[in-house]
């Protein structure tokens, strides 16, 4: 069933609460990377532009000790979000209390407050209690007292069932749905539960261990998985071929063996790699087919792999990539990647939908972004959303 969005909220006057995931890359105050508030910054207009009251609630980072709190503030988040909308947001360095209930009794309609890092709460004079990530029931009902209105556009952590997520949520008459997480839910959802067919997975990434799920659920909904990245070497061990000084995960070939049995012709691995003597950028390296020659590691896949790959996608109807091909952030290893990138952004006919930091990173470099039809901002959510889990904080929006 469709899910309740911001959109059918009256919000005119109304204190919205709205947990958003800008859990972004910070390093001494600096903020490595800006997508998820980008990500959700339409939601956060809309709210504003109907005269809501925007209240955004965020975790950053993980907190277990005191002197994990002062990097990880939500300080310069907000100062990067005010810039972003270009007006001012005002910014509450606490989490619960008379300074925050008083900062949001002063908002006028179409203000934008942010408050602390909510995982601020996991630690208390000094004790890692995990309120937040614990989804302490005393937090949630707190911060759903703050607000006459919950939209969760935090796609990014639907995959927890935290104070701040499902908490509020349990303690609200209704959730809403913000613009992002409808727009993760219609294309993520939407390639696992009801596919236009021919649908192709591109999966890379180091382990199988870690994509696992995600190629046990693909392979009863796919036409086709193609494998690239580190992984390849496991499904090589488990076929009986030379991997060199690959990458493998040893424990895994069995299950990599039972993988391919099942898949038949549906898995398709490298042909060809490109290999080198020493996991460095400057290494000796060369292009090789099939077995992996002994003294080489395998770090992209080859230029054949490329165009076998292409043409299977080139008729494809939805296409999701998860993971790189190869050592991305080595220039030299980072052709197969890139090359799977651009060509997706060439797909105008398909429904094409990346996630993970490096598929990511190569189709904003690329700058073929736009052209494709969904960027996720899940990491681990987008994942085990195509591993078909249910995620706690999608199970907790309202339903239309
Ligand atoms: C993420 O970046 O995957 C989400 O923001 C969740 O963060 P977490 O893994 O620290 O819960």
């Amino acid at each position: 069933m469709a899910k309740l969005t911001v959109s059918d909220l009256d919000l005119k006057g109304k204190k919205v609460l709205m947990r958003v995931d800008f859990n972004v890359p910070i390093k001494d105050g600096v903020i490595g990377n800006d997508n998820r508030i980008v990500a959700a910054l339409p939601t956060i207009k809309y709210v504003s532009e109907h005269g809501g009251k925007a209240i955004l609630l965020s975790h950053l980072g993980r907190i277990k000790k005191e002197e994990d709190k002062p990097g990880l503030s939500m300080r310069p988040v907000a100062e990067r979000l005010s810039n972003l909308l270009n007006k001012p947001v005002t910014f509450v360095p606490t989490t619960e209390g008379k300074q925050l209930e008083d900062a949001i009794d002063g908002l006028s309609d179409g203000d934008v407050l942010v408050m602390e890092n909510t995982r601020y709460e996991d630690v208390k004079d000094g004790e890692y209690v995990k309120r937040e990530s614990g989804n302490d029931p005393e937090l949630g009902k707190y911060w759903a007292s703050l607000g006459d209105v919950f939209v969760n556009d935090a796609f990014g952590t639907a995959h927890r069932s935290h104070a701040s997520n499902v908490g509020i949520a349990s303690n609200m008459g209704q959730t809403a749905a913000g613009f992002l997480m409808e727009k993760e839910i219609k294309f993520i959802g939407g390639a696992v539960d009801n596919p236009e067919h021919p649908f192709v997975a591109i999966l890379g990434g180091a382990k199988v261990s870690d994509k696992i799920g995600v190629i046990d659920n693909l392979l009863a909904k796919a036409d086709k998985i193609l494998i690239g990245g580190g992984m390849t070497y496991t499904f090589y061990a488990a076929k009986g071929m030379k991997i060199g000084n690959s990458l493998v995960e040893k424990d895994k070939i069995d299950l990599a063996k039972e993988i391919l049995d099942k898949a038949g012709d549906k898995l398709v691995l490298p042909t060809d790699s490109v290999v080198a003597e020493k996991f460095d950028n400057d290494a000796a390296h060369k292009t090789v087919e099939g077995d992996i020659p002994d003294g080489y590691m395998a770090l992209d896949i080859g230029p054949k792999s490329v165009a076998e790959f292409e043409d299977v996608l080139k008729s494809a109807k939805t296409v999701v990539w998860n993971g790189p091909m190869g050592v991305f952030e080595m220039s030299n290893y980072a052709e197969g990647t890139l090359e799977i990138g651009k060509f997706l952004g060439t797909l105008t006919e398909a429904k094409t939908i990346v996630g993970g930091g490096d598929s990511t990173a190569a189709v904003q470099q690329l700058g073929v972004a736009d052209k494709l039809s969904h960027i996720s901002t899940g990491g681990g959510a987008s994942l085990e959303y195509l591993e078909g889990k249910t995620l706690p904080g999608i199970a907790a929006i309202s339903d239309k």
